[in-house]
Parts: structure tokens; C-alpha cells; sequence
């Protein structure tokens, strides 16, 4: 049985793989953002996950308009990164965990969630900057897990529902439980809160709404499956609908889980930057 330890989300914007290859973490505008990560290093030091799925969107690197998979799975060796901006040098592969992979695509797929499978996949910003945020110095951190890419489609309509995203959540908690190698995992779900990055909003934030999705995905995730995906777009914003990365990962967590820490920061360059750690109740 691989056994959930926790869930963390953060937001993925690729400003800060620059900020962190320039180290401007005592940066005034970086601070505030930097300051909601050293509780989750400890906790990534206590724990020492043995796999990490990171559940991101991707934004056009590994997957385009004319091939957008709903929900899709890396089941490679390996994840190569590409830089898309800032000028920064490539990171080195992240180690891939096809063992768990198809283990979960074969669980995932029996009970009716289709996922696309893919045997090699590019990572883009939506999948490297939380792993840089949260075992800096990936894919060399001294304890870094092996890796699990599962993508949703945020770019191009129809996306997902809410409610589904939680689902899927659910169901891949059920496929960890009967993965035959006794493991631990942490679940990321990144992206987010609310912006939106084009057309006559661009720049537009909701705290009120933010803070509303932070405190029920904590103690009332069912609640947020009465949000429409057009409430979605209207309230987070174009691109605030990367919160169902958050619901598909809280779905895997069940009912029973301690918030260890939480940040929510405005602006980092067009977003509305939140961290959430959630620890399974043992
Ligand atoms: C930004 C945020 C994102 O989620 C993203 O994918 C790209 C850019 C931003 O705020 O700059
Ligand atoms: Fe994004």
C-alpha cells in the first residue's frame, strides 16, 4: 500500500524560477511569497516522501490545442524540463515512477477515469517550479522523490468540472491504497489562486473568492463542487481555473487531515500566489 501523507499546493508562476536562480529570496517583493515555504521544507524533511505526484496543468509544452488530453499521466523514467522563458538553463531530468504510473492508470482506468498515458512527456513551468519551491535545488535534492506528472486540461474548453476534479481526486486516493510496494507519497496540486493573464482582465485578482477556495478546500471541499466552470472562469479569472489542480489533489486526501501551514500572497507578477499544506491524519 502506498500510504498519502499529505497534499501541497502552489501556485507555479514562472517568474519564480527566476527568482529563485537569482536568490532573491530577502527580495522586499519576493519575501512575503519565499516566507510561506519554510514550514513545508520541514515537513518535507520530517516526512521524506518516497513519490511525489505532482498534479499540474500543462500549458502547451507537452501537450497543444490540436491534441489536448482531458486527464493525462506520465508513466516515463524520466520528465525532461524545457526552459519556455527567462532565458534559464534547462533543469536536469526529474526522475520518473512508471512502476506507480501504470499501477494507477490501471486502477484509475477500471474505475472509469480514461487517462491518457504517456511515455514521455515534457514538463513545463506548471510542474518544475513547485518542485524547485518545495526540494530546492530538484531534481538534486538530497531526498528528492521519484516523480508522478498527472495533467488536467485548464487551456482549452470543455475542462473538467469542479466536481469531477475531486473525483478523480478520489479515485486516485483508492488506486494508492492497493499499489503493492508499501511507500509513502505527498500529492501536489499547483497552479492558481485567481488570475487571468489576457484580454480586457488581464491582471484581474479576487481575494474574497481566493480565501473562500482556501477555506473549504480545507474543511468542505464538497462545497466548492457547486461552483459551475463558467463561476470558475468569472470569479478566479482565465486562468484561475487551475484551482481544480487543488481539487483533484484534496480528493485524494479524504476526510481526515490537519492544515499545517498555509500562505496567500498578491500580487506575484499576475497571480494570486497561495501555499496550503495538509497533513493526513495518521
Ligand atoms: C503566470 C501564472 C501562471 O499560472 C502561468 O502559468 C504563467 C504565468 C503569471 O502570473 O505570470
Ligand atoms: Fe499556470
Amino acid at each position: 500500500m502506498a500510504k498519502i501523507l499529505g497534499g501541497i499546493t502552489t501556485s507555479h508562476i514562472p517568474a519564480v524560477g527566476n527568482a529563485i536562480q537569482k536568490e532573491l529570496y530577502d527580495d522586499p517583493y519576493w519575501k512575503p511569497f519565499f516566507d510561506g515555504y519554510p514550514k513545508v521544507h520541514q515537513w518535507i524533511k520530517d516526512n521524506k516522501p518516497d513519490y511525489c505526484i505532482n498534479i499540474y496543468n500543462d500549458h502547451g509544452l507537452g501537450f497543444f490545442l490540436d491534441r489536448m488530453p482531458t486527464f493525462a499521466i506520465g508513466c516515463a523514467n524520466e520528465y525532461r524540463n524545457e526552459d519556455e522563458g527567462w532565458g534559464l538553463p534547462a533543469l536536469d531530468p526529474f526522475p520518473g515512477a512508471p512502476e506507480l504510473s501504470w499501477h494507477i492508470a490501471e486502477s484509475m482506468v477500471a474505475d472509469h477515469f480514461d487517462l491518457t498515458t504517456c511515455q514521455e512527456l515534457a514538463v513545463d513551468h506548471g510542474f518544475v517550479v513547485p518542485m524547485q519551491l518545495f526540494w530546492p535545488g530538484a531534481p538534486h535534492h538530497p531526498d528528492m522523490p521519484k516523480t508522478v506528472p498527472i495533467s488536467a486540461n485548464t487551456v482549452q474548453h470543455p475542462i473538467p468540472t469542479l466536481a469531477r476534479a475531486l473525483d478523480f481526486g478520489k479515485a486516485l486516493g483508492k488506486a494508492l491504497q492497493s499499489f503493492p510496494e508499501d511507500a509513502t507519497v505527498v500529492i501536489l496540486g499547483t497552479g492558481g489562486l485567481s488570475h487571468q493573464l489576457d484580454g480586457a482582465r488581464a491582471g484581474f485578482i479576487n481575494k474574497e473568492f481566493d480565501q473562500y477556495c482556501l477555506d473549504n478546500i480545507v474543511s468542505n471541499p464538497e462545497e466548492l463542487t457547486k461552483i459551475t466552470r463558467m463561476e470558475l472562469v468569472e470569479k478566479a479569472g482565465a486562468q484561475g481555473t487551475e484551482f481544480l489542480m487543488w481539487m483533484m489533489m484534496r480528493g485524494a486526501l479524504g476526510d481526515n487531515i490537519n492544515e499545517i501551514t498555509r500562505n496567500y500572497h498578491i500580487p506575484i507578477s499576475n497571480t494570486a500566489a497561495g501555499t496550503l499544506l495538509l497533513e493526513c491524519a495518521a
